[in-house]
């Protein structure tokens, strides 16, 4: 098979990386991919991953087998309804079913109508009454640019004066473009987060695994709101017990009701949860792609193919039995510029990278890097790698990933130090 994977950051780094692996498969591309991605895929650096046309050309010429879309925006605009258009296989929902993610009122309104737990909302169009609103109402709430913000247009105040502030910024100087156009205001849930994965074909369902990711940009989950910073899997959260609720409550549910809708959802359910002390899971968020960078420790661990998961599901013949074998644990630490989220400079050599391409439990994932004029890796992105290492435990792997780090340098480098370190208090 060949498989074009879509994208360019750490999440497909590590989707090529794991699909380059599997005995099915003879080529793996990627549009764009980056130098980074160069050791597992043939990089198409002239196709975007925004040029649906040219992404459909390129599929179509390279006569490709399967297209793996890993960002939401080309999901949004509708890649792979073109793809299927073209009579390409490609994972990933529908731009219809993309909406999921791509409206936090819609996802908010479509758990409403199919009984999905989930904080309370309320949705404005308009600075004024969403100003009223966060005042008249009182104590700590969430406010949500609308639209596609990065993982950035999320605001958790701890009461109406940080949710004003938190209003001009979205709404009034429109810090996120026209996703900022409508705001979802939330009630603020406690409890401990976590992700939750599974592979549908729109009808059957194939379950992955929990993760944890750490969103903000400073240890002890302090700072602004960022892509994410580093995670884990498993997430020990996440019992048995818990999956089972996560499963019956929201996973099926929400694929049923997708289906139901006349929106059938396919390709992989990013399931972003709170977990209440009496382990009652509710939904913060659903994505329609893999996290990012949850995606590195989740298939360093997976021990089985990916491949014909992901070609099953975009075929609508997922084999509800697939069997995967998971290893035990796996963290991912993210070394990212100094500044990001807000503005951050590249172009900044990075150091030691050479030094750990022999590890076979340890794997750098590039998320934001280049060559530069010399040949040498250097920064050009917020986040730039994800140092993810497996091992017998959390601790084991932990241990792994910061020795992996603490031997890659570059100016500004920022890291947290806390990564995974929920799951060892436990
Ligand atoms: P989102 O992009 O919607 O996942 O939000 C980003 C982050 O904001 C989440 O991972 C949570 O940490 C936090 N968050 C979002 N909504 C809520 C909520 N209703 N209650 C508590 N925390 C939330
Ligand atoms: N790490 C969060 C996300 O991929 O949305």
């Amino acid at each position: 098979m060949r498989v074009l994977v879509v994208g360019s950051g750490g999440r497909e780094h590590a989707l090529a990386w794991k699909i380059a692996a599997s005995p099915l498969v003879d080529e793996v591309l990627a549009a764009p991919g980056s130098d980074g991605m160069a050791g597992v895929a043939r990089c198409l650096p002239q196709v975007k991953a925004s040029d649906l046309d040219a992404v459909v050309t390129v599929a179509r010429d390279e006569a490709v087998d399967l297209v793996v879309v890993g960002p939401e925006d080309p999901l949004a605009a509708g890649l792979v309804d073109r793809l299927r258009e073209a009579g390409i296989a490609s994972f990933g929902p529908s731009a219809e079913a993309a909406r999921l993610e791509g409206s936090k009122q819609f996802a908010k309104e479509f758990m409403a109508r199919h009984g999905i737990p989930t904080a309370e909302f309320a949705v404005f169009d308009a600075l004024e009454p969403a100003r009223a609103y966060v005042r008249e109402r009182g104590g700590p709430c969430v406010v949500k640019a609308d639209g596609l913000a990065a993982g950035k247009g999320v605001f958790v105040c701890d009461g109406p004066d940080a949710a004003l502030v938190a209003l001009d910024e979205i709404m009034g100087e429109r810090r996120f473009g026209e996703a900022g156009a409508r705001v979802v205001i939330e009630e603020r849930m406690e409890g401990e987060e976590a992700s939750y994965y599974a592979i549908t074909d729109g009808e059957r369902v194939v379950t992955l695994a929990a993760a944890q990711d750490h969103k903000r940009a400073l240890d002890g989950d302090r700072g602004e709101n960022t892509g994410g910073m580093g995670a884990y899997s498993p997430a020990p959260v996440v019992s048995d017990a818990v999956e089972k609720r996560i499963l019956e409550e929201i996973v099926h549910p929400a694929i049923r009701g997708m289906a139901r809708d006349g929106r059938p959802y396919t390709g992989v359910l990013y399931v972003g949860l709170m977990i209440d002390a009496a382990g009652a899971p509710r939904v913060v968020e659903f994505n329609v792609r893999f996290g990012d960078p949850e995606t590195q420790p989740l298939l360093m661990r997976m021990e089985g193919d990916l491949v014909p998961l992901l070609d099953g599901a975009a075929r609508g013949r997922l084999e509800p039995e697939t069997k995967l074998g998971w290893g035990d644990a796996a963290v991912c630490v993210v070394l990212a510029s100094e500044g990001y989220p807000r503005a951050y400079e590249t172009g900044r050599a990075i150091d030691g990278l050479d030094a750990l391409a022999g590890e076979s439990d340890v794997v750098v994932f590039h998320a934001g890097t280049r060559r530069g004029a010399d040949g040498r890796f250097e920064t050009a992105g917020g986040r730039v790698l994800g140092v993810t290492a497996r091992g017998a435990s959390v601790a084991v792997a932990r241990e792994r990933a910061y020795a992996a780090a603490d031997r890659i340098r570059f100016d500004g480098r920022h890291l947290r130090r806390d990564i995974a370190d929920r799951a060892l208090d436990r």
